[in-house]
């Protein structure tokens, strides 16, 4: 298993390129399902969760091919409704996507339940819900979800999710793309991703309004057609690099970011003490001034993300003062917390909420990586530690960030990754 080594104290200065947002790639890869004919999809990045889910594509019967330019050609010719095994869903929790399009489509679907990051019990009930109330079946029996429509359509209905959950949102939304009828989505997801899916499936004929409000309405059409779709960029994969600037005081052009999708976390870097402007390329992030501590809220979209947590941990583990950082979102995402702790890091936990004391000065030392955004979190903290840093298990880094280590070297930074 790969590590990386770093030796922090360098500031980064130039340039990031932002690839294709992970979260909407998955769920629109899912998507093709939907059609009997090809879907096109650029700015696909080149990830593992990526390569995972056309694992499971493969499994089911769409080919994949990366063309040139970077774009990938899903090909749903040969697609079956076969079922979506445990050896690949319990590697990423996202396979729950291929659940709707399976069953709209087919009229029926087994997935395992899945897996994913260990970041808390994570249900997949509204999922389950969304497509009981377009007419499904669904049973969970040994580890397996079967939805069935019993050889009909299904229909379209009034969704009330009691969350606004990003994937039961998308997996309601592709579903219902070939229901018969209409159906609203209530107190939906309002994510760029979610909108980005919308777009996409747009492209290939359904008929969507109101994502990115909390109220989406879909007329079903009979089936799907041809349709090329370029993903957006990666909102996290941006905010993480912006940190790495604020975190180091450099100077960071984050290329094809969009201020819009992080105008929560933007507000929240400018009150640390990081400056943030658009550019005619993306946004440029910056910190000349001291850090201040910020107390922090993860919530829905628009507020600030779960996903970027751990690494706005990391950035108040060494401001002065103290901080209280909150997670809604999902009970036990704090796995980071010990592992910053072994590099100096001053945090008390208590229940869903951290309070962070700054530290003038973080250490080198071992850490573990434990999921794809804690680990990213070590990182940025071993970018500023005195010494070295050695971050393990960094495949989890590889689920999410299209070469770090070399985007990281090309700023500045000192870091190589080590083959086991
Ligand atoms: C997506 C993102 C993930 C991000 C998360 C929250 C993808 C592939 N992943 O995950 O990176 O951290 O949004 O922004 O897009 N819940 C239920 N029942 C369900 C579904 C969710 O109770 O059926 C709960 C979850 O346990 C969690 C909350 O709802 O507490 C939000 O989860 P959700 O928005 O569904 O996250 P994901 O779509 O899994």
């Amino acid at each position: 298993m790969d590590r990386l080594v770093i030796r922090g104290g360098n500031q980064l200065k130039g340039s990031v390129q932002i690839h294709g947002a992970k979260n909407a790639a998955l769920p629109q890869i899912a998507a093709a399902l939907l059609a009997a004919e090809p879907l096109e999809l650029g700015n696909v990045p080149d990830l593992l969760d990526v390569t995972t889910m056309l694992g499971l594509m493969q499994e089911l019967g769409v080919t994949a091919e990366r063309e040139t330019g970077g774009s990938l050609l899903l090909d749903p010719r040969g697609a079956r409704n076969a079922q979506a095994p445990y050896e690949i869903v319990r590697r990423m929790r996202a396979s729950i996507l291929v659940l709707g399009p399976l069953v709209a489509r087919f009229g029926s679907a087994r997935v395992s339940l899945p897996g994913g990051c260990a970041i808390g019990a994570r249900p997949v009930d509204l999922h389950l819900k969304a497509l009981t109330a377009l007419g499904a079946r669904v049973e969970v029996d040994a580890g397996y979800i079967t939805a069935e429509t019993n050889g009909r359509r299904l229909r379209g209905g009034r969704i009330i999710l009691t969350s606004p959950s990003v994937g039961a949102t998308e997996t309601a939304m592709m579903a219902a793309a070939l229901a018969q009828g209409e159906t609203e989505i209530v107190n939906a997801a309002r994510d760029p991703e979610v909108c980005d899916l919308a777009l996409c499936l747009t492209a290939m004929g359904a008929a969507i309004e109101g994502a990115g409000t909390h109220r989406i309405q879909i007329e079903g059409v009979d089936s799907l057609h041809r349709a090329r779709h370029d993903l957006i960029a990666d909102r996290i994969e941006a905010g993480t690099y912006a940190i790495a600037a604020a975190i180091t005081g450099g100077q960071l052009e984050l290329i094809d970011a969009h201020l819009e999708h992080l105008a929560a976390v933007g507000a929240v870097l400018e009150h640390a003490g990081a400056q943030i402007w658009p550019t005619d390329r993306g946004l440029m992030v910056s910190r000349t001034g001291p850090l201040r501590a910020v107390d922090v809220v993860t919530e829905p979209y628009p507020g600030f993300p779960t996903d970027l947590q751990a690494q706005f941990m990391a950035l108040m583990a060494v401001a002065p003062g103290a901080s209280v950082i909150r997670e809604t979102i999902f009970e036990s995402r704090f796995m980071h917390v010990p592992e910053l702790g072994r590099l100096g890091a001053n945090i008390v936990l208590q229940g869903t909420t951290a309070l962070v004391r700054g530290a003038a000065k973080l250490h080198g030392a071992e850490v573990m990586a434990t999921d794809l955004r804690a680990s990213v979190g070590l990182v940025l903290a071993g970018l500023v530690a005195e010494g070295e840093t050695v971050v393990h298990r960094i495949y989890h880094l590889d689920r999410g960030y299209e070469a770090l280590d070399r985007k990281l070297v090309q700023c500045g930074a000192d870091i190589r990754r080590v083959a086991q």
